[in-house]
C-alpha cells in the first residue's frame, strides 16, 4: 500500500525514481509524484492518477525541465488521508520548500500534531497525514540550530559525518537524521517514512514502523524502498531494516539506528529472482502471466521440502519438535485470499493431525480476545509479509505466548520476522493485484504445515507423511495441464460479461474455493459475487436465484466421500429447477452431474484435499476473462492495492 523508492548514487535520481516507481505501482495508483535534490534546489512534482500522468507531465507539461541531480525519490499512492488529489498526492514538503517526505501509513495522531503545527504558524497545504512529518522536522532542525548557538542536543552532532560504531553503541549522527529520530518518536501510528533536504544531498534517510522498508546496496550507489522489485534492476544484494528504525543511507553504505539512537546491525540478503522475473515476459497483463507460472511456483514452493530421512524441511525454524509436538490447538489467521487458503487448510489440519483448527480473519483476530497460551500454534498466512491486519494478530497471538508460525512469499518481509517459524512459498514475485501463483503456494505450503505437524506429533507415520509430498510434488504437472484445457470457461467468461451477478457453491474445501472464486470476481471485473457452502444455499440465499442467473458449483470427487458428492449433485438441481444457469466445475469421468450442468468445465481427477489447486484455476480464468471483457485493468482493479499496511 504506497511504493516508496528513495535513491542517492551517480545515476539521475529521477529516472531511477520512475523505474522504481513502474515496479511499484501495483502498490497503489491514486497518485504519484518524484522529489530530486540537485545544484542547490529541491523539486518536486507530483500528479493525480496514475503514474503514466505523472509521466506525461514530467515530459510533456511545464515541469518537463530536467530534474537534475543524483539523490531523490518516488512514491505512488493509495490514498487515505485526503482524496487522490494533485495536492495529497507526496511529497509533501514543509514551509521552507526545504525538506520533503514520502510516507506509507497512517500517522495515528496527526490531527493534534497538525493542530499544534497550525499553532505556531506552520500553514499545511494539503489534507494528508503525511505533511505533518514534514513540518515537524522543519521544527526540529530550528531548533536544533538555535540550540548549536549553545548547547549541542542530546544525539545531534549538527553537520558532522555519518555515524559509524558498532551494534548497541550510541553514535553522533547527521543533523537530519537526529532530528528525524525525534520526530518518529512522536508519531502514532504505522509508517514507513523517506525523507530529502535541499541543503543535504550526501542523504536520504528512511524509517519504518509496522510497515515495510528495504535497502538496496549498490556500488556507490543505494536505495530505499517498499520492496526489492523497485532496485532489482540496479542491485541484488539488499538489507532489512527492523522496526522502529532509522537508515541513514549514503552513496557508499548505510548506518542503522533505533529510534533511541543506537547502531544496529541490519540483515543482508541475496534476492534470488532477478528483474525479468518482475516483468510481463510477453504477457499483455501480469495477472495472465502470473496464473500461468503457477505449475512452477508450486513446484518451487514443494522443492527439497522432504529431507534425507524424510522430514518435512520447514525454512526459518525457531522452535524445537517438543513445542511442536506441545501444541493443542491451532488458529490459522490471514486476510482476503489467504484467508481461503487457511479455509482450505483448515481440512487437511484437522485431518491428518486431529487437531481442532479454527481460522480467522485477521482483522476480527485480536478484537475477539482468543483464547490463546503456549500450546497454542498460529499460523499466519500473508503474501506480502506485510499485511498490517495480520502482523497485529502475530504480535498479539505471541504477547499471549503463542507460538507462530508464517507462511510468506516475501523473503525478509516483517511478519516472518516477527514469526517463530517460517515456509516460504516460493512463488516469485506477484505484481497483479489480485493473488493466483501465491494462492496455490499458500494452499500447498498449509498442506506441507498440516504433514510436518503429524509428522512431529506422530500422527502419521513417516513413509505415509512421504508419500503425501511425493503426490503433492505431482500437481505441478496436474496444474500445467488444466491450464491447458481452460479455453471453455474463457469463452463461457466473455459471453457473461453482462451478467449481473453470479453465485458459486461449493462443500468441503469446495467451500473455500468458491469463496475465493467469488472473491476474484468481485475485485477484477466489479460484480456482485457470493461464494455459500452449496448447503447452506437453501437457509436463506436461494431467495436469490431467479431465471438465467448464472451460478458456478465445485463439485467434490465423487471417489471421496459419496455422501458429499451425492449432496452437491444434488444442489446443482435445487438451483436449476428454479432457473439459475448452473456452470459446474467436475473432474474427468464425473458422469453424475452431466444431465444438470448448462456448461461442464472438467478438471483432472486428484485426491479430495489436493482439488483446490485445480478447481481455483477455472474460477481465476473465469474472472480474469470476464473483466477483460469488460474492458477492464485485471493487474490495476480500482480502490486495491497489492500490499495493505493499513489496518
Ligand atoms: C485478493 C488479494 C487479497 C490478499 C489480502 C492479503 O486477490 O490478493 O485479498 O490476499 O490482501 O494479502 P497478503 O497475502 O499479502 O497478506
Amino acid at each position: 500500500m504506497c511504493g516508496i523508492i528513495g535513491y542517492v548514487g551517480d545515476q539521475s535520481a529521477l529516472d531511477v525514481a520512475l523505474g522504481g516507481l513502474r515496479r511499484l505501482e501495483y502498490r497503489g495508483y491514486d497518485s504519484s509524484g518524484v522529489a530530486v535534490v540537485g545544484a542547490g534546489a529541491l523539486r518536486t512534482v507530483r500528479r493525480a492518477g496514475k503514474l503514466a500522468n505523472l509521466e506525461k507531465l514530467l515530459s510533456e507539461g511545464p515541469e518537463r525541465d530536467p530534474m537534475p541531480g543524483t539523490t531523490g525519490m518516488g512514491h505512488t499512492r493509495w490514498a487515505t488521508h485526503g482524496g487522490p488529489t494533485d495536492q495529497n498526492a507526496h511529497p509533501h514538503t514543509d514551509c521552507t520548500g526545504a525538506i520533503a517526505v514520502i510516507h506509507n501509513g497512517i500517522i495515528e495522531n496527526f490531527a493534534a500534531l497538525r493542530a499544534e503545527l497550525e499553532g505556531i504558524g506552520h500553514e499545511l497545504t494539503s489534507e494528508t497525514d503525511t505533511e505533518v512529518v514534514a513540518h515537524l522536522l522543519e521544527v526540529e532542525l530550528g531548533n536544533a540550530a538555535a540550540a548549536q548557538a549553545g548547547a549541542v542536543p542530546e544525539d545531534v552532532a549538527p553537520g558532522g559525518p555519518a555515524a559509524s560504531g558498532a551494534a548497541g553503541v550510541p553514535v553522533a549522527q547527521h543533523p537530519l537524521t537526529a532530528a528525524l529520530r525525534r520526530v518518529c518518536r512522536r508519531l502514532e501510528g504505522a509508517f514507513t517514512l523517506v525523507v530529502l533536504h535541499r541543503d543535504f544531498p550526501e542523504v536520504v534517510l528512511g524509517a519504518r514502523r509496522n510497515s515495510p522498508l528495504v535497502v538496496g546496496i549498490g556500488q556507490g550507489e543505494t536505495f530505499l524502498a517498499s520492496d526489492v522489485s523497485a532496485f532489482i534492476a540496479h542491485t541484488r544484494e539488499a538489507m532489512e531494516i527492523g522496526q522502529d528504525q532509522i537508515v541513514e543511507a549514503r552513496r557508499d553504505g548505510v548506518t542503522v539506528t533505533d529510534f533511541a539512537g543506537e547502531i544496529v546491525e541490519g540483515r543482508r540478503y541475496h534476492v534470488d529472482w532477478d528483474a525479468s522475473a518482475a516483468e510481463k515476459g510477453g504477457y499483455p497483463y501480469f495477472m495472465l502471466k502470473e496464473i500461468n507460472e503457477q505449475p512452477t511456483a508450486l513446484a518451487d514452493t514443494l522443492r527439497g521440502r522432504l529431507s534425507a530421512d524424510g522430514a518435512i524441511v520447514l525454512d526459518e525454524e525457531r522452535l524445537s519438535a517438543q513445542d511442536f509436538r506441545d501444541v493443542d490447538k491451532v488458529f490459522i489467521v490471514a486476510c482476503g485470499t489467504a484467508y481461503h487458503a487457511g479455509l482450505i487448510a483448515k481440512y487437511a489440519v484437522e485431518h491428518w493431525t486431529r487437531l481442532p483448527c479454527e481460522v480467522e480473519m485477521a482483522s476480527e483476530f485480536r478484537y475477539r480476545d482468543p483464547v490463546l497460551d503456549r500450546s497454542t500454534l498460529v499460523i499466519a498466512i500473508s503474501q506480502s509479509g506485510e499485511t498490517l491486519d495480520t502482523l497485529m494478530a502475530v504480535k498479539h497471538a505471541r504477547e499471549q505466548k503463542a507460538r507462530v508460525l508464517a507462511i510468506c512469499n516475501t523473503n525478509g518481509s516483517t511478519i516472518p520476522r516477527e514469526s517463530d517459524a517460517v515456509l516460504y512459498t516460493r512463488c516469485g514475485p506477484e505484481v497483479g493485484v489480485a493473488s493466483t501463483k501465491t494462492f496455490l503456494g499458500q494452499v500447498a505450503a498449509c498442506l506441507l504445515v498440516g504433514l510436518y505437524l503429524a509428522q512431529v506429533r506422530g500422527v502419521l507415520y513417516g513413509d505415509e507423511v512421504a508419500a503425501y509430498v511425493e503426490r503433492l510434488q505431482r500437481m505441478p504437472d496436474l496444474v500445467g495441464r488444466t491450464l491447458h484445457r481452460l479455453e471453455p470457461i474463457r469463452e463461457l467468461a466473455r459471453g457473461l460479461a453482462d451478467a449481473k451477478a453470479v453465485l458459486f457453491l461449493g462443500r468441503h474445501v469446495g467451500y473455500p474455493v468458491a469463496l475465493e472464486g467469488a472473491l476474484k470476481l468481485k475485485e477484477l471485473a466489479y460484480m456482485h459475487a457470493e461464494g455459500f457452502p452449496a448447503g447452506e444455499l437453501k437457509h436463506g440465499p436461494i431467495a436469490l436465484i431467479e431465471p438465467g442467473l448464472p451460478v458456478i458449483v465445485v463439485v467434490p470427487s465423487p471417489r471421496g466421500r459419496a455422501h458429499l458428492h451425492g449432496k452437491v449433485v444434488s444442489n446443482i438441481q435445487e438451483v436449476r429447477a428454479r432457473g439459475a444457469r448452473t456452470i459446474v466445475i467436475a473432474e474427468d469421468g464425473d458422469v453424475a452431474v452431466e444431465p444438470y450442468a448448462d456448461h461442464l468445465i472438467r478438471v483432472p481427477a486428484t485426491s479430495s484435499l489436493f482439488a483446490p489447486l485445480v478447481t481455483t484455476l477455472p474460477l481465476q480464468v473465469f474472472a480474469c476473462e470476464l473483466a477483460l471483457a469488460r474492458g477492464l485493468d485485471v493487474d490495476q482493479p480500482r480502490n486495491l492495492a497489492k500490499s495493505v499496511t493499513v489496518e
